[in-house]
Formats: C-alpha cells, structure tokens, sequence
C-alpha cells in the first residue's frame, strides 16, 4: 500500500483496505429503509417545505424561488481549468504558499527538492485547512492547519515519494501541524509579515499538554510520559474553531494514518480496549507516511498507548508564541472535522463537532461552567457533557449525554473511545459529518454531510448499522447533504432539537430522482461534497467542497471544486469561486475589516499557482472587491 499516494485515495478508503467492513446488511433492512425514504423525500423535508411542516417559519417553497438575491455577486460558471475564479468585480491574490518563508533564517522555495528539512518548520506548511484571523493588538494573525503531506510532491527525490529515512520523516513532520503568522495588507496586497514575533510552526513534534477527563489515565501514559499528561505534536488538523476568548482550535482528523507495527499486531496491545483499534482504523501499515519504521513513537508495537493521545481538539493561544497547546479530552476523541463553539444564553459553551468517517457520529460538548469574559477559561472546554446525535425521521432529535450510566463506561473511556460510547447509546449513523457551523444570527447549526457510499449498504468501523432515512436520506449517497437543526427553545444547550435538511446536493441534469437534489439545486449551481462552512457577520452561510472534480456522469457540470455561498432565508445557493483542478477548496477567515475572504487552496493537481514545471504548491488566497467593499 506504500506506493499508493494519500491523495489517489479518500480517507476512508484507506481506512477501508485496512479494516473492512462487512460486505451488505441485511437485505430485508435495506428494502425496508428504500421504501421509508420515498416517503420520506414526497413530504416533509425536500427542501422549502420542511422548515414550514416543522413550524420554524423561515423557509416556504414560493419564497425559495420569489426572493431577491441576498448576495452581491454574480454567480460564476463552473470550471475545469488549472487556477481559481471569482466573480467579475472581485480579484484574488496569493497570501502565502507550502514552502514560503516565516522566519527571517528560512531559504526561498526550492521547487527541485520541495526544501530541506532543516527549513521544513520554518516555512509555510503543506495542505493548508481549516483558519481563523485574530486581532493581537494592533497586528492581524490568522492560525491555519497543515493537515496531511502529499508525499510525492514533498519528497519529489524519494521515489514514489515513500521516506527514504528519518530525515524524510521529520521533514514530513515539520510540514504538518499548524502556522500561526502575521499577515498585513500592503500597497500590493497581503503579505506574511516574514520574522514577525508571533510567528510559530507546531508541528508533529510540539510539546502538548493533556487535560481533561482522560489526562493521566492508564490509557494515555507511554513511557516516555509515564504521567500521561505530555504529548508531543498534534496530527492530521483538518478543521478549526475558535473561543470567545481569543484562541484557535484545531482538531486532529485522520490521526490513525500515522501509526503502524513492526510487530504483529495481534501481539502488541495489553491495556487497549478490545475493540479500539479496530474502532479507531489503526492498523499494522499506516497510510504510506511510514513514520512507525523510523520513529518508535508512531510503532504501536512498542508504544501501543500512543495513538490515544491524538484525536484531540487542540486549543492554541495565538498571542503568544510561547504557550503550550492544549489537549482538550473533555471533547472526545474521534476523527475531529471542526469546533464550532457557540455561547449559550445562560453563558455555558457549546462545542459542535463532526467525526468524519462514513456512518460514526455527530457530537456536541455542553461546559458545567460559564464563560466571564475576561475570566478564567480553564475547564470550560473539559469539565461538561460530552453528547451525541440521535435524529427522528419525524423532523426531531435529541442530543444524548454519554455517561457512565449511558454507556457503561468511566468517564476517561468515553473521553479516548467516544465512538463506542456514541455506539452504546445508539447515535446516528451519519454520511461523514464535515464541518459544522453555527449561524450568528439565528440560534441553529448546520453540519455538511459530505457523502457515504456505504449508505445503507454497510455498517460503520463499530458494526452500527447505516440504515436510509432521516438526515441520510440517500442509499449510497454520492452527493452529500447538509443538516441544520434547531435547538428547543432557542438554547444551544438544549438536548432536544428540531431538524431539516438545507440543501441535498444532487445533478438535476442526470437524474429524476432523489439523486437530481434539493428544489435549490439547478444547472446553475451544481456541486457535490460539502465540506468546509463558515458564516460570515451577515449570517451569509459560505459552503465549500471536496468531492468529485471529473467532471462526466454523475458529477457532469460540476466542474472543479468550488465555494458557494448560501442564502439560510431562502435556501438560494450561488457560486462564487472555483479552485484549480484536482484541489480541495477549504479554509476560509475574514481580514478584521471585513473587506478581504482568504480561502485555501488545497492540494492542487495542477501546477498552481507558480506554473508549468514547478511543483503544485497548497496556497491560502486573498479574494477582495475590486471596489474595496466589504465581502462578508
Ligand atoms: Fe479533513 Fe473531513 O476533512
Ligand atoms: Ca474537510
Ligand atoms: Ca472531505
């Protein structure tokens, strides 16, 4: 498997060749829940008609059709070609791409060895992902995620890009993680403030510290920190989040690719719940970055307790480059998409979060104390209730407390394994939650269910069957979807909810059925697999996508990947910008004024932005109005 690269791949189908999953469920189920879903899509929650049925009065089929635009851009077509698009009277620039200068002591970008690893945590990382802006001061900061390497493009004198040694793997580690840089605007656009004090690299190898429920507990100790309270690096950061009180949270997605076994892997794991590793997708090869055959601590045979120690949402304080990042266990372990943090009205935290593996869960993290601003925050992140989402197909829902009485576990066990706790209290099997976010103008949150192809046809890693129906209406869906709810009473802290779905994404243009999508998808607006999502101050929900970019058959009109935004009044959905072909669109944070977006660019197929003959380098962009209005 070591020749095949990560990006020829989807995370889960590496999980899949590791530890696959029982073929079919069982037939009867599956006519069963077939026969539900057509039900389902003639009533209540094709879109406009939902939100009406359910009594939460925003949303009527005439008003999704009659209403003036929201948006101040012409929608733009789809693309097929090697760079970004934007609207006429928009223009967008580079901020910043893998490999460009943080410090003062860092080369220029070698496009022949992809850098060395000396520089590789002096420079900007690889795979840009989720970021946040934060004023320190009177300087501009944005954090931003360095999710996973693309091996070939980072190592481009390693065949087939597969670690030549330790050096390979450290400049790998080094090229993950996080950035935290100044940015300013200038004359000529943005620019990375190069030397700026508050510059830093976290990378793979950064000291962390653990807190939290599961913090020392016998499952977190190796022997290198035998109080299991000190980790080094955090993994895999896809999406992010911030607080209220000024620092980003990253959160560890696909941690498990790192670890692998020298040993046998049946022989190597005495203090691991029985089913955890399978659970968790941690196998004997990892996923390629052979970190395990040249860094004992990725070995789960000498070290078997060390993936426990990732799969955390990380709380970093961007105002001070010598903090240590947190370890928050209070938020669960599982594959972290985002955090979006909301204050509830009686100033408890509300933390959303989305594992993304095909059929595992949708959590969210009530604190048991409330936030003061300018108080102590410690605790506010661990010391609460973790839950998970049980959806009705009536259009209601609950959110269910994972406790010891719950779940039959101790409170570290729900904190390291939280899947088998969602699966003791039986959650929802969800289409891969992506991000989620919560609407600032309204008191409702909207996850993007990227797609399942095992919808209805196999069962999650943990056996939980993934039957049609609810917010995952869709045998083998293609498309993906996004779930909003509404929390009873308008309290985010709430555990029952109302739920619709705000937009299925389908082709219209190939089907007639559920698969054409919602009322607001037409030919004008096709895309599929939404992913990142973000709000801006208007309540402008800004949706962008990691799914199928070829373009033919199902996907015909699709074009690249895309960023769209969405109107949540009236459900109209309008492109807005389309990515370089074979990229990810995903990332995106507002310059304090508010008159600059800056969107990621993620693994780009094609040689952007430098051109022909260089290396396709992830990139961060700064897209503003011509006219220097404001843009979100
Ligand atoms: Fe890293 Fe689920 O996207
Ligand atoms: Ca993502
Ligand atoms: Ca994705």
């Amino acid at each position: 498997m070591t020749d095949i690269d990560r990006a020829e791949l989807s995370a889960d189908d590496w999980d899949e060749l590791v530890n696959p999953r029982p073929e079919e469920n069982d037939f009867d189920r599956v006519v069963e829940s077939a026969l539900s879903r057509r039900g389902f899509l003639s009533g209540l929650l094709v879109f406009g008609s939902g939100a009406a049925a359910m009594g939460a009065g925003l949303l009527n089929s005439t008003s999704a059709r009659a209403a003036e635009s929201r948006f101040a851009f012409t929608p733009i077509p789809a693309q097929t070609d090697g760079t970004v698009h934007v609207p006429d009277g928009y223009e967008w620039k580079v901020l910043v791409r893998w490999g460009d200068r943080l410090f003062e002591d860092a080369p220029e970008f070698d496009h022949a060895t992809g850098g060395s690893v000396e520089s590789s945590d002096r420079v900007f990382g690889e795979n840009t992902d989720g970021m946040e802006l934060f004023t320190v001061g009177d300087r501009q900061v944005i954090a931003v995620n360095h999710e996973y390497t693309n091996r070939k493009v980072n190592l481009p004198q390693a065949e087939g890009g597969v670690p030549r040694g330790p050096e390979d793997v450290l400049k790998l580690q080094n090229l993950q993680g996080v950035t935290v840089m100044e940015v300013e605007e200038t004359g000529a656009g943005w620019r990375v403030v190069t030397g700026s004090p508050l510059n830093r690299r976290i990378t793979h190898n950064t000291p962390m510290r653990l807190v939290g429920p599961a913090a020392g507990h016998a499952l977190m100790q190796t022997e290198a920190d035998p109080t299991g309270t000190e980790s080094l690096g955090t993994m895999n950061n896809c999406g992010s989040g911030r607080t209220p009180w000024g620092t980003y949270l990253t959160c560890e997605e696909n941690f498990n690719g790192y670890f692998g076994s020298t040993e046998a892997i049946q022989d190597q794991k005495p203090n691991v719940l029985p089913s955890g590793y399978d659970r968790y997708g941690i196998g004997p090869d990892g996923w390629g970055y052979d970190y395990h055959k040249w860094d004992a601590r990725f070995d789960t045979s000498k070290n078997p307790n060390e993936p426990h120690r990732v799969g955390w949402v990380v709380e970093i304080d961007p105002s001070d480059p010598e903090s240590t990042p947190v370890k928050h266990t209070g938020l669960g372990r599982f594959k972290h998409e985002n955090a979006a943090v909301a204050v509830a009205r009686d100033g408890r935290i509300v933390v959303y979060m989305g594992d993304d593996e095909r059929g595992e869960f949708m959590y969210k993290f009530v604190s048991n104390g409330v936030y003061v601003p300018g108080g102590d925050t410690s605790g506010l992140l661990d010391d609460g209730t973790l839950y998970a989402a049980k959806f009705e197909d009536d259009g209601t829902g609950r959110w269910v407390a994972l406790t010891p009485e719950s779940t039959g576990m101790e409170p570290a066990e729900i904190a390291i394994f939280s899947r088998m706790a969602g699966s003791a209290v039986g959650a929802t099997t969800m289409d891969r939650p992506e991000w989620i976010a919560v609407n600032p103008v309204a008191v409702e949150g909207y996850c993007c269910l990227t797609n399942n192809k095992n919808r209805g046809l196999k069962t999650n890693a943990g056996g939980d069957e993934t039957p049609v129906g609810g917010p995952n209406p869709r045998e083998a869906n293609r498309y993906g979807q996004i779930v909003r709810w509404y929390p009873e009473g308008d309290d985010h802290t709430a555990e029952a909810f109302r739920w619709d779905l705000y937009v299925m994404a389908g082709n219209p243009t190939v089907h007639s059925d559920a698969y054409a999508g919602s009322e607001n998808v037409n030919a004008g607006n096709l895309f599929n697999s939404p992913d990142g999502m973000a709000f801006d101050s208007t309540g402008i929900v800004w949706i962008q996508t990691d799914g199928d970019d070829d373009d033919e058959g199902d996907f015909a009109g699709m074009g690249n990947n895309q960023m769209l935004a969405g109107d949540p009044a009236t459900g109209q959905i309008e492109r807005f910008l389309t990515g370089p072909n074979g990229c990810e669109v995903t990332g995106l944070c507002w310059s304090a004024d508010r008159r600059t977006m800056f969107v990621g660019i993620q693994h780009p197929g094609a040689p952007f932005p430098d051109g022909e003959g260089r290396l396709p380098r992830s990139s961060v962009i700064a897209v503003k109005r011509t006219d220097g209005g404001l843009v979100g």
